[in-house]
């Protein structure tokens, strides 16, 4: 099982460095609320680059994650998700990626976008992709998600978000 899992990974991370995939109307969308830090609230209220947890799918070895502000109703005065949280339609989650502890440089975005209404979402509701820092997609939400489920639908998940696992 652990094999399949890093077999998985290892894939997924190669397909996500190869490729760049057409910028849809909905990514350009989400990109223009992903560019900007505005209203958002960081995971444990900490803005510090943090190395990846052991359970990641993501290349980049440190990142940091927010909330817009229709998101961060699901997360606690601790900058912790609820437990019970189920994300409204509107929600951006981001993670930063940075490739060391002290860089200010973002290498490139993951993000998950609550839309049920969009006839891209999958049935749990949230849209997937990875930006880089000028909007071209390594993963368009096109893609819907196919290649972030196998890890977030794991057990432990809240509405299909893993930080609160991986960072409790
Ligand atoms: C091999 C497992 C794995 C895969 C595949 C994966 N992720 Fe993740 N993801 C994680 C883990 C673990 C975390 C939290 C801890 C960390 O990043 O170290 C996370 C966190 C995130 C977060 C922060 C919100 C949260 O709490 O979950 C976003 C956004 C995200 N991933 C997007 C994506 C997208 C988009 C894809 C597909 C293109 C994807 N992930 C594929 C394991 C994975």
């Amino acid at each position: 099982m652990k094999i399949k899992f890093a077999f998985l990974a290892f894939t997924t991370f190669y397909f996500l460095s190869c490729s760049k995939d057409t910028v849809t109307d909905t990514d350009k969308m989400i990109f223009n609320q992903t560019k900007s830090t505005d209203g958002f609230v960081w995971f444990k209220n900490s803005m510090s680059n943090w190395r990846k947890s052991s359970g990641t799918g993501h290349s980049a070895a440190f990142l940091r994650t927010r909330y817009n502000a229709i998101a961060a109703k699901q997360l606690d005065a601790n900058g912790k998700v609820k437990p019970d949280a189920l994300f409204e339609n509107g929600s951006l989650i981001v993670k930063e990626f940075y490739s060391s502890a002290s860089s200010t440089e973002i290498d490139f975005y993951a993000i998950m976008y609550h839309n049920d209404q969009d006839p891209l979402t999958p049935e749990h509701g949230w849209l997937w992709a990875y930006y880089n820092t000028d909007g071209s997609a390594r993963y368009s939400v096109t893609n819907k998600g196919g290649n972030c489920h196998s890890c977030h639908s794991q057990q432990g998940i809240v509405d299909h978000t893993l930080m609160n696992k991986y960072f409790p």
